[in-house]
């Protein structure tokens, strides 16, 4: 009998402790709970989507403002550097979690960036609701690609009907009675006609103005620019091998161990390299200059033996965020300037076994040495 009063005693305690901790819960997740009854109490309907769907595209007016979320995360692939991530990126990082958990980025953001941009959002609980089903549903709609070439395609076909309708007329059906107007037609289809095959073939394996988005919103206008990196600190082999080199992970980890905040991208583009390096994996860049297999280049040649400026070949890198390939990369690119550039021949040991050619400039008989002379345009060494 003595010893059950305190056992009682802590049944009680831990009874008061129980309910209180409940009640702390309720009390704190108050939105997460909203929305549990929200989902519970109606199955979300398709008009449901469809206004989260409208919130999300800032359709929806609170007083007389709305937030076009769409207007800042990209809902279409673009070409172009937009910092903010994009409206797939978000979803798919919203996908596991809560409404509660999209709720809190939207009406309490941390992060420098995130304040400045998730600002004074008038959002019931509802509403977000609907735009976090909106966006799990996004998961399944992705990117809307961007095709201008269908366009260009389909003006193809046209030109190749008319073309062939006027060609008939002309020499069978002969409805037309006036007599210009068939000659006119096929003048004009014709010339576009032509004018597509030749472009399009020329351009069959060159990509002038190739500008892929890249996996991290990497710009080299804020690294080799604005930061001053040299190219080498993270091109490091182009002075001595064939190739330049993409620098791995750890070398972005040099600086970035500590700048976790981009003035232009907030945490979110930097947080995937961190990611990135804490499991041990690397970026997997879309590489942009491309030459076919049969080709061999040398970036020591160039960088080391020739003396040639990076910008030569691939224009104002660290004036531009995104990398464009600046250049057709043509035979005759490479050949155009080995006939017009001079090789340093007097001060660069690499050139000394060149006995006949320096005699020739010793006598006077040639002011100078161009790539060509050194057997620069000999088809064996650019192909295998
Ligand atoms: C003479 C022209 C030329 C010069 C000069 C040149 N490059 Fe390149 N670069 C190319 C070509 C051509 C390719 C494509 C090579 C391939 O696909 O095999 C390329 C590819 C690259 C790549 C992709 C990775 C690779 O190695 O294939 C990087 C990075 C690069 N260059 C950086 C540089 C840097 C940095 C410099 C200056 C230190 C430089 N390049 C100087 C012509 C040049
Ligand atoms: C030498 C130091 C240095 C190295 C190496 C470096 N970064 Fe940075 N990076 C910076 C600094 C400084 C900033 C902040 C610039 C700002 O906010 O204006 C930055 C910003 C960024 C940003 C965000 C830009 C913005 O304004 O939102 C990204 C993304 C980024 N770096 C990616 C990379 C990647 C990927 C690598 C490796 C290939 C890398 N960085 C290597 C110094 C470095
Ligand atoms: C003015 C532009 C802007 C608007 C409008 C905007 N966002 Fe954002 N949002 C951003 C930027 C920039 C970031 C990245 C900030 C960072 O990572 O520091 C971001 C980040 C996010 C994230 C990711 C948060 C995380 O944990 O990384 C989500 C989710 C998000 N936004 C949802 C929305 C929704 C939903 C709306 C519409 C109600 C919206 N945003 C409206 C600019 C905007
Ligand atoms: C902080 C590291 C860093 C510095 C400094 C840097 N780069 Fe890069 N560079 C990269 C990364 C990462 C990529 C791959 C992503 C991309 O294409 O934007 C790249 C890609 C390139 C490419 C395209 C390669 C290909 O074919 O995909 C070229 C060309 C290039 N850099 C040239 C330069 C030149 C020239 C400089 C100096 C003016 C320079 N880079 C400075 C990190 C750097
Ligand atoms: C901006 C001018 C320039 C461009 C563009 C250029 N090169 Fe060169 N190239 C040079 C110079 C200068 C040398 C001489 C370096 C040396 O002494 O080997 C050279 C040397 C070479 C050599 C060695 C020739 C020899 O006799 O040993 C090869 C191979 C070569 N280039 C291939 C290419 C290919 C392939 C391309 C096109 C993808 C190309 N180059 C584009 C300037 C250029
Ligand atoms: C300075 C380097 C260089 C030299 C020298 C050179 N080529 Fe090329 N060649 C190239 C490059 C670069 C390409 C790839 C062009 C492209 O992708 O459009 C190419 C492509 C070709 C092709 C494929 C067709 C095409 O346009 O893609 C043939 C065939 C060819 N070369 C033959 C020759 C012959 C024959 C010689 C000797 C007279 C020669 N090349 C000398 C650089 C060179």
């Amino acid at each position: 009998m003595r010893n059950s009063f305190p056992a009682q005693n802590i049944k009680y305690f831990l009874l008061i402790v129980f309910f209180s901790g409940i009640c702390i819960q309720v009390h704190s997740n108050a939105i997460q709970k909203q929305d549990s009854v929200l989902i519970k109490e109606r199955v979300l309907s398709a008009e449901d989507l469809i206004r989260g769907e409208r919130l999300f595209y800032g359709l929806v007016y609170q007083g007389d403002k709305s937030i076009n979320c769409a207007g800042c995360h990209n809902t279409r692939e673009s070409d172009t550097l937009n910092w903010n991530p994009n409206a797939l990126e978000i979803a798919l990082k919203y996908k596991e979690k809560s409404a509660a958990d999209l709720s809190r980025v939207l009406l309490k953001p941390g992060g420098s960036k995130m304040v400045q941009v998730h600002k004074d959002f008038q959002l019931t609980p509802e509403d977000i609701v609907l735009i976090k089903a909106y966006m799990d549903e996004f998961t399944e709609i992705g990117l809307k690609e961007n095709k201008p070439v269908i366009t260009n395609l389909l003006l193809f076909i046209i030109a190749s009907i008319l073309f062939l309708i006027s060609t008939i007329d002309l020499t069978i059906s002969k409805i037309l009675k006036s007599r210009w107007i068939n000659p006119v037609i096929l003048f004009i289809t014709g010339t576009f006609i032509t004018y597509t095959l030749v472009v399009n073939s020329i351009a069959i394996g060159r990509s002038k103005d190739y500008a892929p988005d890249q996996p991290v919103k990497f710009s080299h206008k804020i690294h080799a620019g604005q930061n001053g990196t040299d190219c080498i600190y993270c091109h490091s082999s182009a002075p001595y091998s064939k190739s330049a080199g993409i620098p791995p992970v750890n070398v972005c980890m040099n600086c970035h161990l500590l700048v976790r905040n981009g003035t232009r991208s907030g945490t979110n583009e930097i947080a995937k390299v961190l990611r990135t390096f804490e499991e041990k994996k690397s970026i997997e860049w879309i590489k942009v200059y491309n030459l076919p297999d049969h080709v061999f280049f040398s970036h020591a040649q160039h960088v080391s033996a020739g003396e040639i400026n990076c910008r030569k070949c691939h224009g104002n890198v660290e004036e531009n965020d995104v990398i464009r390939q600046v250049t057709d990369m043509s035979m005759g690119w490479c050949i155009d300037c080995h006939r017009n550039t001079k090789v340093n021949f007097q001060g660069n040991l690499f050139y000394t076994q060149y006995t006949d050619l320096m005699e020739k400039i010793k006598k006077g008989e040639i002011d100078s040495v161009t790539v060509d002379m050194i057997g620069g345009i000999e088809c064996m060494k650019c192909h295998y």
